[in-house]
């Protein structure tokens, strides 16, 4: 506790007590996203006990910002587990984020297609997720000023937020699939017998983040809305191999439609 109001106390200063309502997360590529927005920036670095982003194509800032007229915090990268965080440290800022106020999470990532019924550029609206990572958030004691112990995963990927993600999405006339994600620890990309299987069992994308940062913000009590960019076809669904170059590309050339439905959900 004495950690949060270290935080807390640093960020409430550096930006005049400013309370985001919404938390926006952004993956691989999707940095254009604050392109045009204007406000307060922060390095992780710079924020105590916040653990410090390193990988490739990621930022490693927060923005405070006003999106239509709303009061919005943006991460620039995220805490992946793959990178040696523990989950707890990964989901960290969350935790920060919902003490300052904020009632809603909005995460991007890119992904995996495990099946050809989707295309690369695709926007995926997860609506549930299979966490494959063999490891949880929460576990470990647990606060209960902050959620309960055991708490309940079917709202997840909250239906109120996502049928308004649907009519926004039909709004900038936006293909938004519905689908289930499932991750894994990463970093190493799947095998082709693992993504036969995770398609048998339900999955439509792949990926290495959002479950431990979804899980703990419906811990929170926070409405999570999450994306998935399909970058890529999963190991074995196309010819091609992995290359993480590729999946950057395709997020800087097709993550634009996504940037403009979150700052179109979040005005709504
Ligand atoms: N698998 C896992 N993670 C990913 C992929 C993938 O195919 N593409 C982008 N992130």
């Amino acid at each position: 506790m004495e950690k949060l109001e270290e935080t807390l106390n640093y960020l409430s200063k550096t930006t005049n007590n400013f309370k985001p309502e919404f938390v926006v997360v952004l993956g691989t590529g999707l940095s254009v996203f604050c392109d045009e927005l204007d406000g307060i920036k922060i390095k992780y670095s710079d924020i105590p006990n916040f653990p410090s982003s390193s990988v490739l194509g990621h930022k490693g800032e927060l923005l405070f910002c006003k999106i239509a007229n709303k009061n919005c915090a943006i991460m620039q990268g995220r805490f992946h587990y793959y990178e040696g965080y523990t989950m707890q440290q990964a989901t960290y800022p969350f935790k920060v984020f919902k003490k300052m106020g904020a009632e809603t999470l909005i995460i991007t990532n890119a992904a995996g297609a495990s099946h050809k019924g989707l295309n690369i550029g695709d926007i995926i609206l997860i609506k549930d997720h299979i966490n494959f990572m063999g490891d949880n958030p929460l576990i470990g004691k647990n606060d209960e000023t902050l959620g309960e112990r055991f708490p309940d995963m079917s709202d997840c990927y909250s239906k109120s937020l996502r049928q308004i993600a649907k009519k926004c999405a039909l709004e900038l006339n936006i293909d938004l699939k519905e689908g289930v994600y499932l991750a894994t620890s990463g970093p190493s990309y799947e095998t082709k017998a693992e993504v036969n299987a995770f398609r048998m069992l339900g999955a439509d994308v792949i990926g290495m983040s959002t479950v431990p940062e979804a899980i703990v913000a419906n811990y929170l009590k926070m409405k999570t809305l999450a994306f998935s960019l399909v970058t890529n076809y999963a190991t074995g669904v196309s010819d091609n191999k992995l290359n993480h170059k590729e999946v950057l590309e395709t997020g800087k050339t097709q993550g634009l439609k996504l940037c403009n439905l979150i700052k179109k959900i979040i005005s709504c």
